[in-house]
């Protein structure tokens, strides 16, 4: 069972009248009055739009942004997608048409008076609160008038939400757009076929958010460098005092847990030996201390980066690897007295790109690589973070199970016997 390409879709079996797809993406994108902040997840998805236009099909966009249905009707207004609509408009250098309606006959309007390459994009879907029950009737709507389902949307394929899933299920030509392809190529490889050595770096807050990522990539990964809050508690499992930077019990336990587990399967686990400290996260100065034990963290210090033989040694140890999955954060690298650390591994990875594929994925890494203007630089980027992290983590996402087909269902698509 696999997802079809949309390349592999019988494009010659339409009629160019009938070219109408919906297609799902991901454009949750930071936004600040009405201005998108980053357009990361939007430019990703322009090679699947810019081909479904040669293909000259009627384009119907859905998306999501933020959780409407957790705000109150006054902040609505502020999730809307018509700022993106604008912006897709300049990218593509074409009128893109905005539908205020998810379903119903305004949108159907638009279609049927659609030329080939006409593209519609639909409000927040998540503005109707059948979008996330995954409601059939809402799916059978967003799907009135069209004849293919494109998905692109990596970043919410971890949500069983209506327009992933239920339209999925009742959609009879289905298949995954560019983005999405080449996310669940890149990210198979890491799971099931990995290109060895293959390496992990893993940083962020909550060890306990992690557990099950750490816990299958160790089935893949011969060394793992786990830095930020995270490394953390593998320095507190060894007994050591980190001044104010305290850790919770339970990630204390969950570090000594997997230091016995790695020891068990031969599995190398660097955590940081030095690191910057300061007087807070927000704090104007750093000093790198040794966090070896030998010095002594004064109570009112935090330990928020790594230092710089932690990035030596580990950067030793990862110039072996064919292969880097990273996610998450070496310390606090929105404050420049705590970036140094999480800078210095996109200079790694950018500096080795040519000999190791790295796969790096979650919201705040991909804003460090972007900071460090390398978004263009690396193998893979991930748009994915909760959808990343599930995928690693080998659990199933509904909105990719939904699209696999059997061999013979795809023979038949192929061969045009499933054509209405
Ligand atoms: C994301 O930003 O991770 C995706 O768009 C999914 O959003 P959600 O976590 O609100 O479902």
């Amino acid at each position: 069972m696999r997802p079809l390409s949309m390349e592999e879709l019988p494009w010659d079996k339409f009629p160019e009248n009938r070219r109408r797809v919906f297609l799902r993406v991901d454009f949750n994108v930071p936004m600040k009055a009405g201005k998108i902040l980053d357009d990361f997840r939007i430019r990703q998805s322009i090679p699947t739009i810019k081909n479904l236009i040669e293909k000259k099909c009627i384009i119907v966009i859905g998306a999501h942004m933020g959780r409407p249905q957790k705000k109150k009707d006054s902040e609505r207004s502020s999730l809307s997608l018509l700022a993106v609509a604008q912006y897709l408009a300049e990218v593509l250098d074409r009128e893109v048409l905005f539908s205020e309606d998810l379903v119903g006959s305004a949108v159907r309007k638009l279609i049927f008076d659609g030329r080939p390459g006409t593209v519609i994009l639909l409000e927040n879907l998540r503005f109707d609160s059948r979008e996330e029950s995954d409601d059939l009737g809402f799916a059978e709507r967003l799907m009135e008038e069209r004849d293919i389902y494109i998905d692109d949307a990596f970043g919410a394929c971890h949500r069983a939400h209506s327009s992933i899933h239920a339209v999925a299920k009742l959609a009879r030509y289905k298949a995954m757009g560019y983005l999405l392809k080449k996310e669940w190529d890149c990210l198979n490889k890491v799971l099931h076929h990995p290109e060895n050595p293959q390496m992990a770096i893993l940083g962020g807050a909550k060890l306990e958010d992690k557990i099950a990522v750490i816990e299958a990539l160790m089935r893949t990964c011969k060394t793992i460098c786990v830095g930020g809050r995270m490394g953390l508690a593998f320095l507190a499992a060894r007994g050591q005092k980190l001044g104010a930077s305290t850790l919770s019990k339970e990630s204390i336990q969950l570090a000594k847990r997997l230091i016995g587990d790695a020891k068990k399967h031969g599995i190398e686990i660097l955590v940081p030996i030095d690191g910057r400290v300061g007087q807070s996260l927000e704090g104007t100065e750093a000093r790198v201390v040794k966090l070896d034990g030998s010095y002594e963290i004064a109570e009112n210090e935090g330990v928020f980066d790594i230092g710089p033989e932690t990035l030596a040694v580990w950067s030793k140890a990862l110039d072996a690897a064919k292969t880097i999955v990273w996610n998450g954060p070496m310390g606090v690298f929105e404050n420049p007295c705590f970036a140094e650390g999480t800078l210095r591994i996109v200079d790694f990875l950018v500096e080795h790109k040519d000999k190791i594929h790295s796969i790096v994925g979650g919201g705040e890494t991909v804003a460090a690589v972007a900071q460090r203007g390398a978004l263009d630089k690396l193998y893979h980027i991930s748009t994915g973070g909760g959808a990343m992290l599930e995928f690693l983590e080998g659990r199933e996402l509904p909105g990719i199970e939904v699209l696999k087909l059997r061999e013979r269902e795809i023979q038949e698509i192929q061969d045009g016997r499933m054509a209405s």
